[in-house]
């Protein structure tokens, strides 16, 4: 039996005797004796009674053992003409006192702090050290607006805000601390300190009692040690898009995550400690965390901090200099992002002007791979391209090429196979198994791996009702796909209203939520549809109110404002079109399937349960009228 296929059989048949040996990798105050605590499904606990710090397996550990001169993070900013390195003992003594500059305003164990940040080295330092004062971080993507910060704000309930005056965006300079005093001001929950790093293009304004400076705070604060937690105590909490306009606070918590992201550093990425491993992604999603800060330090391997963008800061060669200037050895990134490049540079001209000898593997993930980019970046590097398919609510990976046990022959279009810890299947509607090349639903059966969500922060009924239920002793991963007569994956989109633009994850029902407040709206439906660059795009359906007389431009040049003002930039709505009414089912649910499947020219079943049949005819012209299929 091959390597991988051992170890994946062990991974589903052995699960504690397997992640009892990848916890021998993590420096633990206490072991624990329950490897796994399968009391209370579905929640699922591993290393219960085992105590750590993960902030001493990302950072003190690498300085006792040696490590303290190698390049922990390495600040690559375009945007600012920067490039800084700072060393494991550098990391160490910035995030001690951060720490303790935490604690001087009242933040301890247990306690929850937003970080609304850029891709500055800061932002890797407050996680840190939040994880080392035993609080739990939130992360709030820098792109979201305000009332999405105000709702992030009144759910997590954090005791302080750690932000930074502005950031440059592309060729943008955008001012963050208004906006975070406009949601500090909205949301119910009052903050009652808030850090803020000044950074010298854009000065921000501060309230004094509240706000403090972060070099001020730092300069005055007293080095703080790592404190033990427990295993299952909670490490951070990562918003992320569900179904409606309230986000899921996916909680992570600190044992598990510290063994699964040190074990798929090797045995996905082939990362060993001092290698340098770039994620081209931000802080503020699932793959910053696990794969710019907590994975590659945990590893004891280098980051890279990229403030730019594949094109434009300055050229699409700028993935190549950070390549070559820096001695990557793998980079990650989402797939819009070569689709980038690949528009900008389709001879692939740029990659010929540097020396990228060092780099032995591009990682993609986030969205679909489509077979186009993987063979165009696939014979322009001459390195493997590997796709892998996972989600916040995993941390990590759940079907990819696991090259650090054994490299597996790619098929175009799918992530390869399940990774160890992952026992992937495909159901139908009934629950029942489907055989190989039928399409389902992917679910996960029960124990997921440890470094997956814990539960739904404050929220375990949301927990059970959005994974747990369609398929008991499953987890939901609301993809469809199918597995081959090889046992390769294939993910092929989801099935609810998540959509994935430029590799955001975003919820097509929030923008509904947001459209629904317009005045003259009676109803409306948000449905994702594709785009050769952005894999998805939103576009906006809508009924005005009956008697509303209005210039329809007009009402749809306000719906991009609300959107952008109330969601952020990112949601990238630009696109909607008044209908006559909209498809539904004889109970009044919209069929918003139906009509993704119309945007996209995929074949569709007629409901059994449409209301009125003529409608999706209607939709199809409108459609069609705004270019959609797009092929
Ligand atoms: N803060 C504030 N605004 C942000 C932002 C941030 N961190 N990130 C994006 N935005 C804004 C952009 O400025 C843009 O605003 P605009 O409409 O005023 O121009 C809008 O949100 C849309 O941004 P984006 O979708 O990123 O489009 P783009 O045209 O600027 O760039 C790509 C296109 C493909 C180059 C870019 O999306 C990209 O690099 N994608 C890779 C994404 C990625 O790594 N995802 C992580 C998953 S692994
Ligand atoms: P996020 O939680 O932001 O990581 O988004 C997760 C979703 O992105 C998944 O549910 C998928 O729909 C999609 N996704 C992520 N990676 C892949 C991939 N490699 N192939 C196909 N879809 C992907």
């Amino acid at each position: 039996m091959a390597d991988i296929e051992k170890i994946f059989k062990e991974s589903i048949e052995q699960p504690e005797v397997f992640w009892a040996r990848a916890a021998e990798d993590i420096d633990w105050y206490t072991k624990s004796e329950q490897i796994l605590d399968a009391s209370n499904p579905p929640f699922y606990r591993w290393y219960s009674g085992g105590t750590l710090n993960t902030c001493y397996n990302a950072v003190d550990r690498h300085v006792e053992k040696g490590r303290g001169d190698q390049a922990a993070i390495i600040y690559d900013s375009p945007v600012t003409d920067t490039i800084t390195t700072i060393t494991y003992r550098e990391l160490q003594e910035k995030v001690a006192l951060f720490a303790g500059g935490l604690k001087s305003l009242g933040i301890s164990k247990g306690d929850t702090v937003i970080i609304y940040m850029p891709m500055v080295p800061e932002a890797a330092i407050a996680m840190l050290a939040c994880a080392r004062i035993g609080a739990i971080h939130s992360v709030v993507f820098g792109g979201f607006a305000a009332s999405e910060l105000a709702i992030r704000i009144n759910h997590a309930q954090p005791k302080a805000l750690v932000t930074a005056s502005g950031a440059i965006e592309g060729k943008k300079t955008l001012a963050y601390k208004p906006l975070v005093d406009e949601a500090i001001e909205m949301a119910e929950h009052k903050i009652e300190k808030c850090v803020v790093l000044q950074r010298p293009f854009v000065s921000a304004e501060m309230t004094t009692g509240r706000d403090s400076d972060w070099n001020e705070l730092v300069a005055s604060a007293s080095p703080a040690e790592c404190v033990p937690v427990e295993a299952t105590d909670p490490l951070y909490i990562l918003y992320t898009s569900g179904t409606t306009g309230m986000p899921k606070g996916v909680m992570r918590d600190n044992g598990g995550h510290a063994v699964a992201l040190n074990w798929s550093m090797k045995a996905i990425y082939d990362i060993n400690a001092g290698d340098v491993f770039w994620s081209a992604s931000d802080v503020g999603w699932v793959v910053g965390h696990s794969y710019i800060v907590y994975g590659p330090l945990i590893k004891g391997a280098t980051t890279i901090f990229y403030e730019g963008k594949p094109i434009g800061t300055p050229d699409a060669g700028a993935f190549w200099r950070v390549i070559s200037q820096h001695r990557v050895k793998s980079l990650f990134t989402a797939p819009t992002a070569f689709r980038a490049i690949k528009k900008e540079d389709p001879n692939g001209e740029f990659i010929g002007k540097y020396d990228i000898s060092c780099f032995e593997a591009l990682y993609l993930a986030g969205e679909r791979l489509d077979p186009d980019t993987y063979h165009w970046a696939t014979d322009l590097l001459k390195v493997p391209v590997i796709d892998h398919w996972w989600q916040t609510e995993t941390g990590w990976a759940i079907v990819a090429n696991c090259r650090g046990i054994e490299e597996l022959p790619v098929k175009a279009g799918s992530p390869t196979k399940a990774v160890p810890g992952y026992n992937v299947m495909v159901l139908d509607n009934e629950g029942n198994e489907v055989s190989a090349n039928t399409e389902g639903n992917i679910v996960v059966k029960l124990p997921l791996p440890p470094g997956t969500l814990a539960t739904l922060w404050r929220n375990e009924k949301r927990f059970i009702d959005s994974y747990m239920t369609t398929f008991p002793g499953y987890y939901e991963t609301s993809d469809g796909g199918y597995i081959d007569d090889d046992g390769y994956v294939f993910v092929m989109g989801r099935m609810d209203d998540v959509i994935n633009v430029a590799g955001h994850r975003l919820s097509t029902g929030a923008m509904e939520e947001v459209i629904a407040t317009h005045p003259d709206i009676a109803e409306c439906a948000v449905i994702g549809t594709d785009d050769q660059l952005k894999g998805q795009l939103p576009v906006g359906l809508f009924v005005l109110k009956s008697g509303v007389d209005r210039d329809i431009e007009e009402v749809k040049t306000e719906l991009v404002k609300m959107v952008r003002e109330q969601i952020g930039a990112i949601a990238c709505f630009k696109e909607s079109t008044a209908v006559g009414r909209l498809p539904k089912t004889r109970s009044g649910k919209i069929l918003r399937g139906t009509m993704r499947s119309i945007a996209s020219g995929k074949e569709y079943r007629m409901p059994s349960t449409i209301d009125d049949p003529v409608i999706l005819d209607e939709i199809t012209e409108t459609l069609k009228g705004m270019g959609y299929p797009t092929s």
